[in-house]
């Protein structure tokens, strides 16, 4: 009857339009693993039957080549198929245009889930992305405080409002936004945009102090943006939630983490954050592979017994994700 109930509540909210949800995967320090749980979860979701849509805003564009050939991405998509040319405009003082323009379906990973009834597509990103940042911050500020306020909302919500008006124009469940490793005006840009926040991380002593740090940022964001939208007529306040932690490269010994490891993850649950119950073992093989196969390892062939191990974890995590997405609708 739950079950039932859930997805009727979804299965309404997604007929009066596009978009349930859309969720920024973000942590302050680089290399934890964010894009290949963002791959992943993607992968799954859309392996499940769910429209999956990418944003790759991390100029890195670790996740752009983990789904799009390199090779055709210099030939067909660079110069304006990637989130930087939907950002330039802006930066020139224009309307942006709509983000649907800007989509890509990579073919290996929609062969592999076409059947399910689910799809997965991107937008592409950019190592001009870099210089984006700087020309929007050349955008802030103004005569007066009021100006400087409105200037402020109006960079920081660009890709809010963008993903409002695509909710009207596709049949997306699902947007995911892969970060960069920091907090600049594209990152803020993502949260601004978001409902949620997952933050993958691993267990370790920087990346313990980064997600306290992480959080004060984002309560900030939150605190200035909606004391600036409040001014307006029209204002709309945000309140993005943190999902959680999802701990990734978990270094396993006689069945449970290691003790620095265990002891790290014992550090964040004391802070108050949730933490997810299904974790991303450290695999470098297995997952340093895939980007160059185009498909995530989730929906690889088992090759192996570990390998077999990985996905199903993966899968649940999937499954806690799913759960704590619909806990939330409810
Ligand atoms: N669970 C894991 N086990 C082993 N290696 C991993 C794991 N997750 C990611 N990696 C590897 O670590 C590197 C950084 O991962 P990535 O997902 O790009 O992190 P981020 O997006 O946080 O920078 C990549 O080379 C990736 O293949
Ligand atoms: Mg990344």
């Amino acid at each position: 009857m739950l079950e039932f109930q859930l997805n009727a509540i979804s299965l309404t909210k997604r007929s009066t339009g596009g978009v349930v949800e859309v969720i920024a995967v973000i942590n302050y320090k680089g290399g934890v693993g964010k894009t290949t749980v963002t791959a992943n979860l993607a992968a799954e979701l859309a392996w499940r039957g769910k429209k999956v849509l990418l944003i790759d805003t991390d100029a890195q564009a670790s996740l752009t080549f983990s789904f799009v050939p390199p090779d055709f991405w210099d030939q067909n998509l660079e110069e304006s198929m990637t989130i930087k040319s939907w950002f330039d405009p802006i930066s020139d003082g224009q309307e942006p245009p709509s983000l649907a323009d800007f989509v890509y379906s990579p073919e290996a990973v929609n062969r592999r889930v076409e059947s399910r009834g689910g799809k997965l597509d991107i937008i592409c990103s950019h190592l001009g992305l870099l210089n984006v940042d700087l020309e929007l911050a050349t955008l802030l500020g103004g005569a007066n405080m009021q100006q400087a306020k409105r200037n402020y909302l109006k960079v920081h919500g660009q890709l809010r409002r963008a993903m409002q008006q695509l909710e009207d124009e596709s049949d997306y469940d699902i947007v995911l936004l892969d970060c960069p490793p920091n907090f600049n005006i594209v990152t803020k840009n993502a949260i601004v945009a978001a409902e949620k926040i997952l933050i993958p991380a691993k267990p370790d002593y920087l990346s313990t102090l980064g997600i306290d740090y992480l959080q004060r940022s984002v309560n900030t964001l939150i605190k200035e943006y909606n004391e600036y939208s409040n001014i307006e007529e029209d204002g709309e306040s945000i309140s993005p939630e943190i999902m959680g932690v999802v701990f990734t490269m978990i270094q396993y010994m006689n069945s449970q983490p290691i003790a620095a490891q265990r002891q790290f993850m014992a550090t964040v649950k004391r802070s108050g954050i949730r933490t997810f119950d299904s974790k991303f073992r450290e695999n470098k093989s297995i997952f340093s592979d895939a980007p160059q196969q185009l498909i995530p390892v989730v929906l690889n062939a088992y090759e192996s017994h570990t390998h077999s191990q990985v996905v199903d974890e993966i899968e649940e995590f999937v499954d806690e994700f799913m759960e704590t997405l619909e806990a939330d609708i409810v």
